[in-house]
């Protein structure tokens, strides 16, 4: 048996539109698995060549696995989707950077021959399912994690401006208004319309309804607005709701396929796997950490930071993004990172982060055929970082 690294193609990309959490929210109705179903139904549906029967695994980044998230989802999802019982699946636990780490271990099974094409995506409902919900930490969790703070993401943040005050609440906010603004212009120009599955949802009142569109979105943020802001992490802090990404409710997911099954089932491929990196860092500036998951994937790949062409960076909060950029030499307002906004502004449903940010990537490869690689990384509670690179299939 050959025992050559096989190449790994993205072939499409969905995610729901990311609600806001709590009973406000669109998803407020609606059942963690219900987000997931109608994205399997969409890959199939997109790419008609695709029979159910040739999904070898549906891998699915869920963080707090309990109550309607828990036994299993990820084996639950394609029997919800009347798939039958001949697709295995499983949940994967990383946190915030489950799904991306789904995508891993998906590229890791095609590209060791253990499969050909599979699903694997993030899901996660914090409105049902609040950070933290029922965990029960190790007596011993804080002392090795240096002290308390490492617990709460926004106390992480708070962290990074007490470690580095070059970065400034100013400098957060403009990040944060900025992120707004560039979300706003991709939604207004239809940036999102490709890659977002309507999803339909049961109101209050019983009626049923279409969602197509992200709630969390704030296009009408100004920097008086965020100078005003509260900072509910720590009085006379820096972190406020508007520098820091929302509680969310939302699910995305990827369709992975060997180079020998796209080219059988004469599928465009999008983008090919490059390299990874998982790293990790003190837990109480865990925002800091795709520097060094990006180091390590960039060092695999034989690259540096100067040949990546589109950064596609989850916003857990300004300040750690900002700490990132910074140490990658780019500037705040480089036009390749983050071009239709992050996190700040569309919300970031942990698990499901890490596969919306593969699917802005394979959107902008395609409007960028001169661009590359592209970046896709993030951070994660407890101190570790995640980074994929990726390689344009779309530059024709
Ligand atoms: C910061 C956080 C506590 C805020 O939660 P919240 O108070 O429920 O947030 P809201 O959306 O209600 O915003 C609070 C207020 O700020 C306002 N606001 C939020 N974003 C704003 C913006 N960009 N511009 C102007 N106002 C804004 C809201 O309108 C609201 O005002 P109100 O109190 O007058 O209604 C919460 O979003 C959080 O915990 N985020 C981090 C999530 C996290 O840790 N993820 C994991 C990362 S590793």
């Amino acid at each position: 048996m050959s025992r050559r690294s096989r190449e790994v193609f993205v072939i499409d990309a969905v995610r729901t539109p990311f609600g806001r959490a709590g009973e406000k929210g669109i998803f407020w109705r609606t059942r963690a698995e219900d987000l997931c179903v109608p994205l399997v139904k969409a890959l199939l549906d997109r790419n008609p060549t695709v029979k159910p029967s040739m999904i070898e695994d549906s891998l699915w980044g869920v963080t707090n696995q309990v109550k309607e998230q828990g036994g299993t989802l990820g084996r639950m999802v394609p029997m919800l989707a009347d798939l039958g019982w001949e697709i295995p699946g499983c949940s994967i636990d990383r946190m915030c950077a489950g799904g991306l780490t789904a995508i891993g271990f998906g590229v890791s099974y095609i590209a060791s021959g253990m499969a050909d094409c599979l699903i694997a995506g993030g899901i996660e409902h914090m409105g049902h399912l609040p950070m933290g919900f029922m965990r029960d930490p190790h007596p011993r969790a804080e002392e090795v994690m240096g002290d308390s703070s490492a617990f709460n993401m926004g106390m992480t943040a708070e962290n990074i401006h007490d470690k580095f005050p070059e970065i400034t609440k100013e400098m957060a906010d403009a990040y944060a208004l900025d992120c707004q603004q560039k979300a706003d212009k991709a939604i207004k120009t239809g940036k999102m319309k490709d890659m977002v599955v309507p999803i339909e949802v049961e109101l209050e009142d019983g009626a049923r309804i279409i969602v197509d569109k992200d709630q969390q979105p704030r296009p009408e943020t100004s920097m008086e607005a965020l100078a005003k802001l509260r900072t509910p992490f720590r009085e006379n802090g820096r972190v406020t709701a508007g520098n820091s990404a929302g509680l969310n409710d939302g699910a995305s997911v990827v369709l992975l396929m060997s180079r020998e099954k796209a080219e059988e089932l004469k599928v465009v491929p999008k983008m090919r796997w490059v390299s990874s990196g998982v790293a990790s860092v003190d837990p109480r500036i865990m925002g800091i950490a795709p520097v060094p998951a990006t180091e390590k994937a960039l060092a695999r790949a034989g690259l540096s930071i100067l040949d990546i062409d589109i950064v596609e960076i989850n916003e857990a909060f300004a300040v750690q993004a900002l700490y990132c950029l910074d140490k990658w030499g780019l500037s705040v307002n480089d036009p390749k990172v983050n071009k239709w906004g992050g996190s700040l502004a569309y919300g970031h449903p942990l698990a499901a982060s890490g596969p919306r940010l593969v699917a802005f990537l394979t959107g902008l490869f395609k409007e960028n055929p001169k661009a590359r690689y592209g970046l896709t990384t993030m951070c994660v509670g407890r101190g570790q970082g995640y980074a994929i690179i990726w390689e344009n299939l779309l530059t024709n």
